[in-house]
């Protein structure tokens, strides 16, 4: 008698050439965390229930795959990556020099309503980066989405982005409690926006949190000028506002980006505190990849306060665009840098150092801590870099840059023009 047997609901087995498009995508997410500076973790599939439904919100923890084991400890199938990382962090990891960057690949588990590009158990790309609060720590999380999806051979893409603390901002002023302005980030990611404003009491709240539902710029700056002045007057709103600017005036040095910013854009996970975004291709509305700042999980996990930023990428959603759009694959690789900023007013030319050189195929951990040279440099030293890239104002106005050999502590200066040639000789 033939067997009747098939994959439980909303899983499904990978044969062949689909099996292989998944290797592939896997082997660009490790070559793009190495070329970030990733460390790779390996964490269970099975974790604390307690753990996994901290602060991951509602959504999330109404379709988790819960069960007793035979010891009857509540566990469940992790639904995402980040609560597993949190949690080393807090335990087995927690006096490493922070910034941590650490990178995860494999099965998640969520009940959601299967349909093309929504499964049961999917496979996520995790980056988390540990313990910077500064915007050049958001930035290289968008960038390296950016990296991982343009060298999978993907065109057209482009991030949507947002910044929950705009939003939380108005409503804590306004004396909104935390549970509340939760259900509203609940019914804003569902796109329910009606539904969201009936949770806010006050009519001036309302009216405010509606007018800035509805801004929309001609570009990035222009969407990000009218939120901070709508937000007039909401001094953490503003601060959020100014920190979205920031944090995307870095990213758009990169000239092979694409962003737009939705003042109305929410995600379903709890723990955001900051930046928030998605990426997309034309051909899908679902989306790839998605993530955000969280400086909040690490401490309610009994960790020390610790700012973090992450995302994911859907393997499964990747290689559905990589059918629709025929894409080729093409990985590179390289060697090691640490690119360094000498002052703060450096940054934005330093990280487009970073990025030119990432292009190249060069690993590059970009100083994210705003640290002293000698701290940043005795750093680099430890976490075995091949070189620095000083990047300082003198040598800047030639168009060149310090660069240290870190095994042999020689450095020149190097035009611009030639470093790319000069570190991998
Ligand atoms: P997320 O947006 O829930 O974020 O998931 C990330 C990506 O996983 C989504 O953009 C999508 O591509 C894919 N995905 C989600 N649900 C499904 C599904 N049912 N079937 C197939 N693919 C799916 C997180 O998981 C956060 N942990 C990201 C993060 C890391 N934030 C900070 N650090």
């Amino acid at each position: 008698m033939p067997s009747t047997f098939q994959p439980v609901r909303g899983m499904r087995d990978l044969i062949g050439e689909e099996a292989k498009a998944f290797t592939n995508i896997i082997t660009t997410a490790r070559k793009t965390a190495d070329l970030y500076g990733f460390r790779e973790v390996i964490t269970p599939h099975v974790e604390p229930l307690e753990l996994l439904s901290a602060k991951s919100g509602e959504e999330i923890r109404q379709r988790m795959f819960i069960f007793k084991d035979l010891g009857e400890r509540q566990v469940a199938l992790r639904p995402e990556f980040t609560a597993s990382v949190a949690r080393l962090v807090t335990t087995v990891l927690k006096n490493e020099p922070k910034p941590l960057r650490l990178f995860s690949v494999g099965t998640v588990y969520r009940y959601d309503e299967p349909q093309k590009g929504r499964y049961r158990e999917f496979w996520q790309s995790n980056f988390e980066l540990m313990g910077s609060n500064k915007p050049e720590a958001d930035a290289e999380i968008v960038l390296l989405t950016n990296s991982m999806v343009a060298s999978l051979g993907l065109q057209g893409f482009a991030f949507k982005v947002g910044h929950i603390g705009v939003i939380r901002g108005v409503l804590s002023q306004e004396g909104m409690d935390e549970k509340t302005q939760n259900a509203v980030f609940q019914r804003m990611d569902k796109k329910e926006y009606g539904e969201a404003l009936k949770l806010v009491e006050s009519e001036k709240c309302r009216a405010m949190l509606k007018g800035l539902l509805e801004i929309k710029g001609k570009d990035w700056k222009e969407t990000v000028e009218q939120i901070k002045s709508h937000v007039g007057g909401y001094e953490k709103a503003q601060i959020a506002a100014e920190n979205l600017f920031e944090i995307l005036n870095l990213i758009t040095q990169s000239p092979d980006i694409t962003v737009t910013v939705d003042p109305a854009f929410a995600r379903g996970l709890e723990y955001y505190t900051g930046m928030i975004f998605e990426i997309y291709i034309p051909e899908l509305e679902i989306a790839l990849g998605g993530g955000g700042r969280y400086d909040r999980l690490i401490e309610v996990f009994g960790g020390e306060p610790t700012p973090a930023v992450g995302c994911a990428h859907g393997i499964d959603r990747v290689a559905i665009a990589l059918q629709e759009q025929k894409a080729t694959l093409n990985g590179k690789n390289g060697k090691s840098v640490a690119v360094i900023p000498i002052t703060d007013a450096l940054k934005s030319e330093a990280l487009k150092i970073a990025q030119q050189l990432r292009a190249a195929g060069i690993s590059v951990e970009f100083e994210v801590m705003g640290r002293k040279m000698a701290k940043a440099l005795e750093d680099a030293d430890k976490r075995k870099e091949d070189y620095a890239v000083i990047v300082g104002e003198r040598e800047l106005k030639e168009s060149a840059v310090m660069l240290k050999d870190l095994t042999n502590r020689q450095q020149c200066i190097v035009p611009l023009a030639q470093l790319v040639e000069k570190i991998k000789s």
